[in-house]
């Protein structure tokens, strides 16, 4: 998993320039996975797919990840065609890409 610095106009990244890789055990969730990597995400709602805080952006290997629940598609309100994710909802199942929004970083 590669949490990628944003790109975005107007956004920046503790992360930038770096690029964090890590390994995680198959069917651990985005946040999980940050967050036991010292990348430490907003989860506002616990990880109950309502709050959309914990939200990133697949920019590749989404056909590895766990497919989308209807909970999930309800709370990013039609942002998912977009590669939008919710860490907290979103299991990794081989090699991803992820783009981790200044806006869900805690400091
Ligand atoms: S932590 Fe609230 S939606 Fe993921």
């Amino acid at each position: 998993m590669n949490p990628l610095p944003p790109k975005e106009e107007g956004e920046g990244s503790p992360f930038e320039p770096e690029k964090k890789t890590v390994e995680v055990e198959e069917g651990t969730t985005i946040l999980e996975a940050a967050m036991n990597n010292n990348i430490i995400m907003r989860h506002d709602c616990g990880g109950n797919a309502q709050c959309t805080t914990c939200r990133v952006i697949i920019r590749n290997g989404k056909e590895n990840l766990s497919p989308m629940e209807e909970k999930e598609r309800t709370a990013l309100q039609g942002k998912a065609y977009l590669n939008y994710r919710l860490s907290c909802q979103t299991k990794v199942y081989g090699d991803v890409t992820v783009y981790v929004a200044t806006s869900s970083l805690l400091d």
